[in-house]
């Protein structure tokens, strides 16, 4: 070719990728990619897989550096990018890249924002959240106290909000010195001031929610939303005194392990959570030196090989690093969970016994009982016209739908749904009404009772009640009504009662591993608050908190990984599987009043599939007696017996050369201290587990059985005895189905390991299935 067609074809060229990359501009726009990359393909001329990552990037694609995001080592194999569709292309056709997810925005797993139209059966399921920090139980153990301060917690969130009390280091002896984390500075934001020997680690990873969103992240760990505040004081949180939320809840609050050391990694804003930012987090705390992360977030459930969470926390296992994560809010629909991997730990949530009633007085003559954190001035004695459904959306009380001439000087009643319930009260204030009665339907709560701080007097009530008051409203001459406050109440029977938002399996990824794990205080929860935040998260509430009630597996979740510190604190040498099986075993089914556990749906019997083993049992969990104990191996071949590609697989471990060598015959061969056994092909299930002492030398335990009539149990040997601490006994566990397949309902039992101290109990679900 002579030299002036060469310039002439380079520049053609050049015109032409120009010309492509405006039209991609227009047409479409960069996306944000997570990109897995084989990472024992690393040429040695890279030092680090983090120069390989840069260099192959930039060699395949012709985006600015700026595009690259992150570069994952520990939790993940690769990094994160804004690609464009030709640069997705490029990046798909090398041989270095396994390939490209696109990212995922996750919510925070309490929220008020309103769901979208059709999506209005999921509950709102952010609603008071109330940290019963005043749980006594925990108070004797003073040594566990001390251990705790060696204990590290990262919690993944919106941020802190750094005076507040439950974060002082008085007292607090010298950071551990394995700690590798920091305090990144801010314009609001001093890590000399706030950071200290109790709050040891702040940072901020936004690059993926703006990459994906419109969103301006402030470049800042503060907390200006409330969440992350509130699940950390939950988890780790000092002792405070004499705290309340507007004189709700007074008394003395503290998180589950007060001594302990507090990360915050701030990866959710207004718009969500990007997996890339999430799994840069999970990176960074992996390197930094944690112990527990706790994550109140998540959305959905993609096979593991595609969940970002899952990866990360894969890793997380393997180094010793406990992780506990939210089951999801949008119970009570089955086969609602997130965050199902067999090496996290799932939380349910439910309520405790406190709680915050509050009275409508109708002009017939009856009174009913709700619950309300109204704090501002009462009604008084006097009845007022009470109205329902005006037409036009009226009776979900949307913005907008209130004709002002019908409504004020009057109680509204308000179905709940689809708008943030403390935004309905809002929308009567403004009509002029003077009161609400925030009132359940079936596909909004059933019984389930969330208070809120409201601005306008509101009795929220079930959908019973709800019912009745409705049909009074509508049918009544001459309806009128009066609401009145009953403050704080403890002692609520029964409790505690599954949450009906709480989230269910089956578990749609893995329908063998039992999904949640267990659950704990989710309801009515008092914790520490954002001072940018209104307690009701409304802008138009312009009142300030240091301490907040809210509801959500988000607010069960750090109850759990507190709880775990207190584990590792207890026994360091215990692996991420040997805790999560204590805190299954030992876990209760009984109420306070000694009877099987309610859901709040329709205070019906709950079942494993919402609350999992049953409600955390910190005491006892302590002392187990014995572990089901899994290794990386382990959940290996748990891999391996699902119907994954080997890429798949190697995603997950992220070692080289991973092999199945070792595989189950069935993923509920894991050793998992549930069993979720599926009679599809077949009407016969074995499995074999394998217990580990961590109790006494010597100790002898049988075991009991409960099942259905429909499934015959039995399990060999029935006695096990055990030697020293350390000691591995297995039995065999045989499943039969006495029925079809064609049956469907689901049915439960429970397999326990007892002896005077400790009953190791493991639930059992049968599902009849004609998949596999
Ligand atoms: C707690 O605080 C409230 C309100 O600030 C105050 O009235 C009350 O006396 C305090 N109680 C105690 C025991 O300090
Ligand atoms: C419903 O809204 C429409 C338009 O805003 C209005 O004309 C009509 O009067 C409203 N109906 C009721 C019952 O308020
Ligand atoms: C209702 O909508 C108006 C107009 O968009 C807005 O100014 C107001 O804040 C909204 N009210 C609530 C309670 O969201
Ligand atoms: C469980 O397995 C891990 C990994 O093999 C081991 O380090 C640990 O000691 C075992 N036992 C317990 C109780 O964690
Ligand atoms: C309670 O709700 C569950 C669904 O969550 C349903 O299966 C059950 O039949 C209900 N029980 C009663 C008594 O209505
Ligand atoms: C993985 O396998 C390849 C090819 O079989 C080999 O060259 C490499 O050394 C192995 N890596 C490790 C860490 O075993």
């Amino acid at each position: 070719m002579a030299s002036s067609s060469l310039i002439r074809f380079c520049f053609s060229i050049t015109i032409l990728i120009l010309l492509q990359s405006c039209l991609h501009s227009v047409v479409s726009a960069k996306k944000t990619y997570i990109v897995n990359m084989k990472h024992n393909q690393k040429p040695e001329s890279y030092a680090t897989h983090r120069e390989w990552y840069i260099d192959h990037f930039q060699t395949l694609t012709s985006a600015s550096p700026d595009s690259l995001l992150y570069t994952y080592e520990t939790a993940y194999h690769g990094f994160s990018a804004a690609l464009s569709p030709s640069e997705v292309e490029a990046l798909r056709q090398s041989d270095s890249v396994v390939g490209l997810y696109e990212d995922t925005i996750y919510k925070l797993h309490t929220t008020r924002t309103p769901e979208f139209l059709g999506l209005d059966k999921e509950l709102d399921p952010r609603t008071g959240l109330t940290l019963r920090l005043d749980f006594n139980f925990l108070s004797c153990l003073q040594e566990l106290d001390r251990a705790s301060e060696n204990v590290i917690v990262a919690v993944l969130d919106t941020g802190v909000w750094p005076e507040l009390k439950s974060f002082s280091d008085a007292n607090m002896p010298d950071i551990p010195s394995r700690w590798q984390g920091k305090c990144v500075a801010a314009d609001d934001f001093d890590p000399k001031i706030h950071c200290n020997k109790k709050l040891i680690g702040a940072q901020v990873f936004s690059k993926g929610i703006s990459a994906s969103t419109e969103a301006k992240p402030l470049q800042s760990p503060r907390d200006t939303n409330g969440h992350g505040t509130h699940t950390a004081s939950t988890a780790v949180g000092k002792q405070v005194q004499n705290v309340s939320l507007l004189g709700y809840a007074r008394g003395n609050a503290r998180g589950m392990a007060p001594h302990s050391r507090l990360a915050v990694y701030k990866v959710c804003w207004d718009e969500g959570c990007a997996g890339s930012d999430i799994l840069a987090a999970m990176d960074m705390a992996m390197n930094d030196g944690v112990d527990v992360i706790s994550m109140s977030l998540g959305g959905g459930s993609a096979t593991y090989a595609r969940d970002p969470i899952a990866i990360g926390a894969f890793a997380a296992n393997e180094k010793g690093i406990f992780v506990s994560c939210s089951a999801g809010n949008s119970g009570p629909s089955e086969s609602s969970l997130s965050n199902v991997a067999p090496w996290i730990l799932t939380v349910g949530a439910g309520t405790i016994d406190r709680n915050f009633p509050a009275y409508a007085s109708l002009g017939n003559g009856e009174k009913y009982t709700g619950v309300s954190l109204y704090s501002g001035e009462g009604m008084g004695e006097e009845k007022v016209g009470l109205i329902y459904d005006m037409g036009n959306n009226s009776d979900m009380c949307l913005n907008g739908s209130l004709d002002a001439s019908l409504v004020r000087g009057k109680v509204v009643v308000c179905d709940r749904g689809f708008n943030p319930r403390v935004e309905k009260g809002l929308v009567v204030k403004a009509a002029g009404g003077v009161g609400m009665i925030l009132a359940n339907t079936e596909a909004s709560g059933g019984e389930e009772l969330l208070a809120d701080a409201h601005l306008v007097p509101t009795v929220a009530v079930g959908k019973k009640i709800g019912d009745i008051i409705r049909q009074y409203a509508k049918t009544g001459k001459n309806p009128t009504a009066v609401l009145s406050f009953g403050g704080t109440v403890y002692n609520v029977k029964p409790s505690p009662v599954v949450a009906a938002f709480s989230s269910r399996g089956p578990n749609i990824v893995t329908p063998e591993i039992m999904k949640p794990d267990v659950f704990g205080p989710g309801v009515n929860i008092l914790a520490g608050w954002s001072g940018a935040a209104s307690p009701t998260e409304l802008v138009d509430d312009t009142r300030r908190v240091e301490f907040n009630i809210l509801s959500g597996t988000s607010m069960s979740c750090p109850h759990l990984s507190g709880i775990a510190v207190l584990l590792k604190a207890a026994h360091p040498d215990w692996s991420p599987s040997a805790i999560k099986s204590a805190l299954m075993t030992t876990a209760y089914t009984l109420d306070n009043t000694n009877s099987p556990l309610l859901d709040t749906f329709n205070y019906s019997l709950s079942t494993p599939l919402a609350h999992g083993a049953g409600h955390v049992d910190p005491h006892k969990a302590l002392i187990p007696g014995l572990v089901y104990n899994a290794t990386t191996e382990d959940y290996i071949a748990f891999l391996c017996s699902l119907d994954y590609t080997m890429e798949m697989i190697e995603t997950i471990v992220k070692r080289p050369n991973v092999t199945c060598s070792r595989k189950f015959r069935d993923p509920g061969q894991l050793n998992y201290p549930s069993f979720s056994v599926l009679f599809g092909k077949s009407r016969v299930v074995k499995y074999t587990r394998e217990l580990t002492n961590v109790g006494p030398v010597g100790s002898v335990y049988k075991v009991s059985i409960r099942a259905p009539s429909s499934v015959a149990v039995s399990v060999k040997p029935t006695k096990l005895v055990f030697g020293e601490v350390g000691d591995k006994k297995r039995y065999t566990v045989t499943f039969v189905s006495k029925k079809g397949v064609s049956s469907m309902k689901n049915e439960f039992g429970l397999i326990s390991w007892n002896n005077a101290q400790n009953q190791v109990k493991s639930p059992v679900s049968f599902l009849w299935t004609r998949r596999k």
